[in-house]
């Protein structure tokens, strides 16, 4: 999957995407990822990319001009057309609130465009030329770069091998609306406290239904609103 990032401060996603699973996704060719300079798609002398809302009130606003010349050099034809499997993500807290579904509808597509605004936001024709408005929640961020880090690495970890086990998506948490069972590593007994001794007793079936049970119990404990929405989606 190819996936660009379109920000004022490039800069800061080199050191975030240069270890761990992303690193090792882009070693392999399983993942591109370029962080691009919004400046870069500026015309005038200043390269500037905000000005004043219209209407008055306080801050600036990111002009429309820069992500369309940044869109149309980045996905080669209109950005108003969506073929070729590219979907333009705008970081906004007005957008849908991200979700591990969404990340795996992003996750099939074959190129991400990431616009990350600041100031006071982004001119609203910008999102005429975007597929998806996303928000990470109800609150305010000064900029979308968190937003984009946070989406890009959630979704990079979906793209098949980039992680090793894939198995183990099935089984986290969100993946099936539910949270995840349990987990323990050694020791088996720690401080007095035990390792449920059914996940040391080398029963398959029995570990299976222990976890199935716990992640359901974890889910109404914690999150009884995931178990609400997967009733409603079944
Ligand atoms: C200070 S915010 C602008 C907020 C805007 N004035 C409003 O009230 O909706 C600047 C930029 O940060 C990003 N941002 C802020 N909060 C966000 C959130 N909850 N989710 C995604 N992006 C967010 C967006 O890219 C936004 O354009």
């Amino acid at each position: 999957m190819k996936i660009d990032i379109i920000s004022i401060f490039p800069e800061v996603f080199e050191p975030v995407f240069s270890v761990g699973m992303s690193r090792l996704a882009q070693e392999r060719g399983l993942i591109d990822i370029n962080a691009h300079d919004l400046r870069d798609f500026t015309e005038d002398k200043h390269r500037q990319v905000d000005d004043e809302p219209y209407g008055g009130g306080p801050g600036m606003i990111m002009k429309p001009e820069p992500f369309f010349a940044a869109l149309k050099s980045l996905v080669g034809e209109s950005p108003f057309v969506l073929s070729g499997g590219h979907r333009t993500i705008l970081l906004t807290p007005q957008g849908k609130k991200l979700n591990q579904k969404m990340l795996s509808e992003f996750s099939r597509a074959k190129h991400l465009v990431v616009l990350c605004g600041r100031y006071e936001g982004v001119d609203a024709r910008v999102g005429t030329f975007v597929t998806d408005e996303v928000s990470l929640g109800d609150y305010v961020l000064s900029g979308g770069e968190i937003g984009a880090m946070v989406l890009v690495d959630s979704v990079g970890r979906l793209i098949s091998g980039v992680l090793g086990g894939e198995a183990s998506l099935d089984e986290e948490s969100f993946s099936n609306g539910l949270l995840e069972y349990p987990q323990y590593t050694r020791p088996a007994s720690w401080l007095g406290f035990e390792v449920p001794p059914v996940l040391t007793s080398g029963d398959h079936k029995a570990i299976r239904e222990w976890r199935a049970a716990r992640a359901r119990f974890m889910t109404q404990t914690k999150r009884p609103d995931l178990l609400e929405e997967r009733e409603t989606d079944l």
